[in-house]
């Protein structure tokens, strides 16, 4: 699968405020991770005031849950403090975010098919697009019922490819 950074993103560079929804499963994994990820890049850059960061999940069973145990510590170690706490995806999204970030195919196609206009679904763009190194994957996978070095994996996906969103925001 090739990647190409989507058309959506140079409309939302050109706003002063860039709202940004993650989005995966269970909202306890891979979206607040990715949450952190960009979160703490925006803090390192100056750049807190021109964001709005959140996540959610395609799932709602963990609602209210910080993230998985195994994902804040192995987040803990990079520097990264997750205190998100899970949240389903509600349909008001599609209008309070201008881009909303899918981890793999599956959560691509579900917000896609949700979303209530042609507007909205091109706001639903795949975190995988936004990834420069790893060019044997193509989404960001599921670590649930992985081991330690699944979570390892979503973190180093998350940290280049946050850069590289980052990046093509802030041109
Ligand atoms: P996430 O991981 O989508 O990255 O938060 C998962 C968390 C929970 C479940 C699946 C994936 N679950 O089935 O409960």
């Amino acid at each position: 699968m090739k990647r190409e950074i989507p058309e959506v993103v140079g409309k939302v560079a050109a706003k002063d405020k860039k709202r940004i929804l993650f989005v995966c499963l269970g909202n306890i994994c891979r979206s607040p991770a990715a949450e952190g990820v960009m979160r703490h890049l925006v803090e390192t850059r100056g750049l807190t005031d021109s964001f709005e960061l959140d996540s959610a999940g395609l799932y709602g069973g963990h609602a209210g849950e910080l993230p998985d145990r195994r994902m804040r510590v192995h987040a803990y170690q990079r520097g990264y403090n997750l205190t998100h706490h899970s949240r389903p995806v509600r349909m008001s999204d599609f209008d309070d975010f201008d881009l909303i970030v899918a981890m793999d195919h599956s959560n691509y196609d579900r917000l896609r098919g949700l979303a209530p206009t042609v507007e909205a679904q091109e706001k639903v763009v795949r975190m995988i697009d936004f990834v420069k190194g790893f060019p044997q994957l193509d989404c960001v996978p599921d670590p649930y019922y992985e081991g330690a070095a699944g979570f390892e994996l979503v973190l180093d996906l998350l940290e280049d490819g946050c850069v590289n969103l980052l990046d093509n925001l802030s041109v």
